[in-house]
């Protein structure tokens, strides 16, 4: 049994696969309510830098039933803006910097918290997520990323535990889809990486499906080949969907930016004008092995996916939302240990 006390859980592909079969094996313990797990008298900050349904509910509904004491800062509303860059000079509109606010934080708190999207400008700046490496730099307590630029972790989790289930447990050699899907906004690469990532671990057959210019970071395509190598699994990519859900048994739908146009989002809407419509539709479906399909929420209805695929039989995207509760609490109780 894998040893996970004081680590930062900021990247899945900072751990071995079975660091991650092992806090999912707690999951489904706790899903199963085979007992009480207590962490009493540890107390959880969250710092959220931006907005959240499932991610703030889950892990303070988490910790409480865990009996410990979650805390949640709303960056901007219950804790001003904090400065991230070294050396500089604070005369603007951040009154603290991370620096000192990470040092109180881990004074007060067992683990640290944080969610901070990219502010999309430079790819090359967002991918050091700096926010987060600051918070990892400067706190003593261990750091667990709620979603960055690059990861969204609890997440990934959370999607393998699904897969397992839907499989039940046997994911090795399964063929899943991960495919793009239109949205009005350019958002960030973090769920498809983890996503990716979390496949890789579980074996899959993976196909990473989206029109050209939006490659997944060739890094992080190199990691899941890597892990996929050790797992018995697969990573291809396709610009055809119809072609990729041919036989499917997961679609998992999710809409990321294009790194070739990154931070000229005009440029990169009037590109994505020329494209056909990668909208996860009941036809679209019927192409696969009666694929379940999934999306890690909030999800876009008729713009990512229609009303009929998301609202039938085979649509598991609230089981997903349901486990990120489980397999954050089984993380919180890796990280801490029991009392
Ligand atoms: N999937 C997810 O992280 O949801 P929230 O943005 O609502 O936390």
């Amino acid at each position: 049994m894998s040893d996970i006390r004081g680590r930062d859980f900021l990247k899945l592909a900072d751990f071995e696969t079975a660091e991650i079969d092992d806090i999912l094996k707690l999951a489904f313990e706790m899903k199963r309510e085979q007992r009480h797990w207590s962490l009493k008298g540890k107390t959880i900050i969250m710092l959220f830098f931006n907005s959240s349904l499932r991610t703030r509910t889950s892990f303070e509904i988490g910790a409480a039933q865990l009996d410990a004491q979650p805390v949640v800062l709303n960056v901007g509303q219950d804790a001003w803006n904090l400065e991230w860059q070294e050396g500089v000079i604070m005369n603007g509109n951040s009154p603290e910097h991370i620096k000192d606010a990470a040092k109180v934080l881990s004074r007060y708190g067992d683990i640290l918290a944080v969610r901070s999207f990219p502010r999309m400008q430079s790819y090359e700046q967002d991918r050091q997520d700096p926010i987060l490496s600051s918070f990892s730099k400067y706190a003593s307590a261990p750091l667990i990323n709620l979603e960055s630029a690059v990861e969204h972790p609890c997440q990934g989790l959370a999607d393998l535990m699904t897969l397992r289930e839907i499989f039940n447990q046997n994911t090795r050699g399964k063929k899943v889809v991960l495919t793009w899907a239109p949205h009005v906004k350019p958002l960030p690469l973090a769920v498809p990486h983890s996503f990716l990532l979390a496949a890789a671990m579980g074996g899959c057959d993976i196909t990473v499906a989206h029109p050209r210019k939006f490659e997944l970071e060739e890094a992080v395509m190199q990691q899941a080949r890597k892990i996929a190598a050790k797992t018995g699994g697969n990573v291809k990519v396709s610009h055809d969907q119809d072609e990729a859900f041919r036989g499917a048994e997961v679609v998992y739908a999710k809409s990321w930016l294009s790194l070739e146009h990154y931070g000229r989002m005009e440029e990169e809407f009037a590109y994505r004008a020329t494209l056909p419509n990668w909208t996860v539709t009941e036809e679209k479906m019927a192409l696969t092995s009666r694929a379940k399909f999934m999306h890690c929420l909030p999800i876009r209805r008729n713009v990512v996916a229609t009303d009929g695929v998301l609202d039938h039989d085979d649509c598991v995207v609230y089981q997903q939302a349901e486990n990120r509760l489980h397999a954050q609490k089984a993380l919180l109780v890796k990280m801490l240990g029991e009392s």
